[in-house]
């Protein structure tokens, strides 16, 4: 697979046009955490595409002004996401060669907290790359519905690595691994919805808010903090090893392996961070008393909660919805809520 099949037609028709999309955000339970040049993952990852935590996007494009972004979040102009979204469309030239010929303002808005420590970069380059390849559509002409949301996943992943998989529903594979069809270091694939049990097409995310704000350290900067880290190259091959148990859980239906794995997921991210020089840490000790407090949970109820966390602070929790997670739910109300700062949660879920 290469790149040549994502370069732009050079034969279109610009006019003044706004599009509006919206695309959901994701949380990984193999997680990406290293990445070379162009944004190749060095390693594979597969993620839950959620339902509610979304951003939407308004996209104004005026042809034939002077190049420029201006972009609003929740109505507010923000000038540093503007430069960013600018150096973003110049560096994709090739693959849309008429995104340079206008002006554009660029209306986006998160359905949860800003604030949240959600990551609003994985929903939010796939929104601008949606908008972008519904641009594309009206200058160059129609292409089918798989291509271009496999080229809006390329476009989004030149943007945010992680934003790629939230083009697709359901389980999102990125990286090339032998382990699934078709999959690519370049853009998204679907995992296969037939090697899915039922049990794992049907999960709540609840996301503790362990600590709003920013983090300390962008996930840009930790992911290169991976290349001199000594334990690099063994976390790439384990991430890449994990794809064979995955695959045979979901089909399987191990609920007690999907917890082993994707918590070990979890750990060893932030255990990365640890051990990169320098050294930083993202969890607080909200993050630590809840993870001790599910482990309790479960030791003692048998009950099939358990955690992942991304690159902050806050603790996604996971569970079955398969209608007999009251008490999981009222553990939670009762006992972990308390550990996060403003009793922050947001309540997503994925079903497909
Ligand atoms: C820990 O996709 O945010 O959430 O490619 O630099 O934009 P950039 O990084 P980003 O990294 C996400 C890392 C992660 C794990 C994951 O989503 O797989």
């Amino acid at each position: 697979m290469t790149t040549q099949e994502f370069i732009g037609k050079e034969n279109f028709t610009i006019h003044t046009r706004t599009v509006s999309e919206s695309c959901p955000s994701n949380i990984a339970l193999i997680k990406y955490w290293g990445k070379y040049k162009d944004q190749i993952p060095a390693n594979p990852s597969i993620s839950y595409t959620l339902n509610h935590c979304k951003t939407n996007t308004v996209m104004e494009f005026i042809a034939d002004e002077p190049f420029s972004v201006q972009t609003f979040l929740a109505g507010n102009e923000e000038v540093k996401f503007a430069e960013k979204i600018e150096k973003y469309f110049k560096n994709i030239e090739q693959y849309l060669p008429w995104i340079l010929k206008g002006r554009y303002l660029v209306r986006t808005e998160n359905t949860f907290p800003h604030s949240s420590g959600i990551a609003s970069s994985a929903s939010g380059f796939g929104a601008i790359a949606k908008c972008l390849m519904a641009l594309d559509e009206t200058f160059t002409g129609k292409t089918s519905e798989e291509q271009s949301l496999r080229k809006a996943s390329f476009l989004a992943r030149l943007g945010s690595g992680s934003a790629c998989r939230s083009l697709y529903n359901g389980l999102v594979v990125w990286g090339d691994t032998e382990e699934v069809e078709g999959s690519s270091d370049l853009f998204a694939v679907r995992y296969p919805n037939a090697e899915i049990l039922d049990i794992f097409r049907n999960f709540n995310d609840w996301v503790l808010l362990i600590h709003e704000g920013q983090k300390s350290v962008s996930s840009t900067v930790g992911h290169g903090l991976m290349n001199t880290n000594p334990y690099a190259e063994r976390r790439f091959q384990e991430a890449r090893e994990n794809f064979v148990p995955m695959k045979e859980i979901l089909k399987t239906g191990d609920m007690e392996g999907f917890i082993r794995l994707v918590e070990h997921e979890a750990l060893t991210l932030h255990a990365m961070m640890m051990m990169s020089d320098p050294a930083f840490i993202l969890m607080k000790t909200g993050t630590l008393e809840v993870i001790n407090k599910v482990w309790d949970f479960r030791k003692e109820t048998g009950l099939p909660l358990f955690f992942t966390l991304d690159a902050g602070a806050n603790v996604h929790l996971l569970f079955p919805a398969d209608g007999s997670e009251e008490k999981v739910k009222t553990f939670i109300e009762a006992e972990l809520l308390q550990h996060t700062q403003k009793n922050g949660v947001v309540k997503d879920v994925m079903k497909f």
